[in-house]
């Protein structure tokens, strides 16, 4: 009997009927194995999440209210995008005091309650650290431009030009226009990569960078489990020489960041960083660095935008290009450093719009594509919505957007030329604001958002699109979600099995090996809304245990897919070791 010695982990993952009832939450934890490798990220963007004092905006005690809802999804931390004190020029990401809260989301006590009610969950919090920049509000910012002899003014990156000539034009800001802006009270320009509001720091500067490791502390001992770090590549950053992204500096400033803060702490770190290569990978994220746990990595991104009009001219995605990019990060972190997965964020579309289909096929391809992503090897992310299948917002107007990154382009393309008609249907792909629109909770008003007036438009595809309706659904895309990230718990061989593309050039079919001693997990998923069938060599062929349905199933000689269809078998041999879960910090 093949799968006699699996009863352990059968008995408590039986798919598709209940799955999940380990209690622990990390049953088949490896001896030595980080909490944060067999745990999933959910983001909450906290504007839109929920809000529950009427104001239109989402906050953390709304948050709060929704914690069991995440326990059930099964997920091991929250990464909160920022909910510091902010004027908002860039939603939070602009922080005028990183010690205090937004008074619009709550307060540092509801912030703390917020974190003490996870931790009973089992759930960490991870920050968004964003200390590549401040908002011009901060007082260091403040105190910089009102004097050159401020002991602030080094914190920040000036250039001396005069006026007449105009901003600097060697380096461009990422939010469109040059990346210098005048201050008048300074007397000189200022370096932002991104909006003119959010002046960058200089990292060069040693008391700047003890500032930013104590406020790290500060939040660490108030018992959050770790920072998500924004844009962390660009810290290092040379601007004399034009160097922006991997610095010379970034990996001894992260090095010493991680012996400032964490010692002793099992503190999971994830950097953003989009100048990321299969070599820098490693060296962001191998353990013995002391760097970053893991990173955020974009070339499945990046690598279907316009040569010249990048995001706002999106291109098809080619499944052989994107499965072929899965496969060189699976293959570049296999043995040293570790990868975060993930379909969307709070700056990207929506992913079933993107890789999937938002209108018939929704539901199928939306569980298609967590199950493609998360049997992968790494750590993944969940975006809020995404586990029941959110689409992209569908705006028709400009005056429907509230990113300023899409709002400056529109201005600058338009003037440069552009179609109202063309920078629309770009925005509608993939401005930032697809993924911004408030959570769908309900069908009912606001989707049961708010009371209050949203303070961005609700989708209206609420009707049919939320989480009543969804995770009622025994074959809804949340069941599927809590099924992946409990299997993620339980199987090593997805947390530490090889990987192998199978049939690397099928041109509609994502089909991947993994393997772990002898037990070997099959993954295939048809990626279109066309049926279609792949061949199986010899070799492949396997009867194993359908891990997505259950009972046992037999895949061999020729296969035919259904749209979006998705099958993963595993024949597993070994007993699974079982170690007890660390104390979550
Ligand atoms: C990356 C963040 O994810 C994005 O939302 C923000 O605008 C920039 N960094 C600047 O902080």
């Amino acid at each position: 009997m093949i799968f006699s010695r699996r009863t352990i982990l059968f008995g408590v993952a039986s798919a598709a009927t209940g799955l999940i009832s380990d209690k622990s939450g990390y049953a088949a934890l490896l001896p030595n194995e980080p909490w944060w490798q067999s745990a999933t990220g959910y983001q909450i963007y906290p504007a839109s999440f929920f809000d529950s004092n009427g104001d239109g905006i989402g906050d953390i005690a709304g948050i709060i209210t929704k914690l069991d809802y995440l326990k059930d999804l099964g997920i091991g931390f929250i990464w909160l995008s920022p909910v510091y004190a902010s004027p908002m020029a860039d939603n939070g990401y602009d922080i005028s005091d990183y010690q205090a809260i937004n008074p619009t989301f709550g307060t540092l006590k509801v912030m703390d309650k917020l974190i003490a009610e996870a931790k009973t969950r089992g759930i960490g919090i991870v920050m968004d650290l964003v200390v590549n920049h401040t908002s011009d509000q901060h007082p260091w910012f403040k105190a910089a431009r009102a004097s050159r002899t401020s002991p602030y003014r080094d914190y920040y990156l000036w250039r001396d030009q005069p006026p007449a000539k105009g901003a600097p034009e060697d380096l461009a800001s990422t939010f469109g226009g040059p990346a210098w802006t005048r201050d008048e009270v300074a007397g000189a320009y200022y370096f932002h990569e991104f909006a003119a509001r959010q002046p960058d720091l200089n990292w060069a500067n040693p008391a700047m960078r003890r500032d930013i490791y104590k406020m790290m502390n500060w939040w660490l001992d108030r018992g959050i489990a770790g920072f998500r770090m924004d844009s962390i590549d660009l810290i290092g950053k040379d601007i004399a020489k034009g160097i922006v992204a991997d610095g010379p500096n970034v990996h001894p400033y992260l090095q010493e960041m991680t012996a400032a803060t964490q010692g002793g702490r099992d503190c999971i770190t994830v950097g953003e960083v989009w100048s990321a290569t299969p070599d820098n990978a490693v060296l962001y994220s191998d353990p013995a660095r002391h760097e970053l746990a893991m990173i955020f990595q974009f070339d499945h991104v990046t690598r279907f935008w316009d040569s010249k009009l990048g995001k706002w001219k999106s291109q098809p995605v080619d499944l052989p290009t994107l499965k072929g990019i899965f496969a060189k990060w699976q293959a570049a972190l296999a043995t040293k450093g570790w990868t975060a997965l993930f379909w969307g964020n709070h700056d990207l579309p929506r992913a079933v719009s993107r890789y999937g289909d938002p209108g018939q096929y929704r539901v199928e391809s939306a569980k298609m594509l967590a199950t493609v992503l998360h049997l992968m090897k790494g750590t993944p992310y969940v975006f809020q919505g995404e586990e029941i299948g959110m689409t992209n917002a569908g705006f028709t107007d400009i005056k429907q957007y509230r990113d300023v990154e899409t709002l400056n382009f529109y201005q600058i393309q338009i003037a440069g030329g552009e179609s109202e008609a063309d920078f629309m249907a770009g925005a509608r792909a993939n401005s930032r604001d697809n993924a911004r629109t408030p959570m769908q909770w309900t069908s009912g008003r606001n989707a049961g958002f708010s009371r209050g007036r949203p303070w961005i438009g609700v989708n209206p595809n609420k009707a049919t699109v939320n989480v009543a309706a969804d995770r009622a659904d025994p074959n809804g895309v949340f069941q599927r979600y809590k099924l992946l990230i409990g299997l993620r718990k339980l199987l090593p061989i997805i947390r530490r099995g090889g990987f192998r593309l199978v049939a690397a050039q099928h041109p509609s079919v994502f089909a991947y090996e993994r393997t772990f001693g002898d037990d070997r997990l099959l993954v295939i998923a048809n990626f279109t809304g066309k049926p279609t069938s792949l061949a199986l060599t010899p070799n492949e062929v396997m009867t194993g245990q359908d891990i997505l349905n259950g009972g046992t199933r037999s895949l061999g000689g020729v296969l035919n897919l259904q749209p979006y269809e998705t099958i993963a078998v595993l024949r597993a041999y070994a007993p699974t070791p079982v170690a007890a879960p660390p104390p979550l910090r």
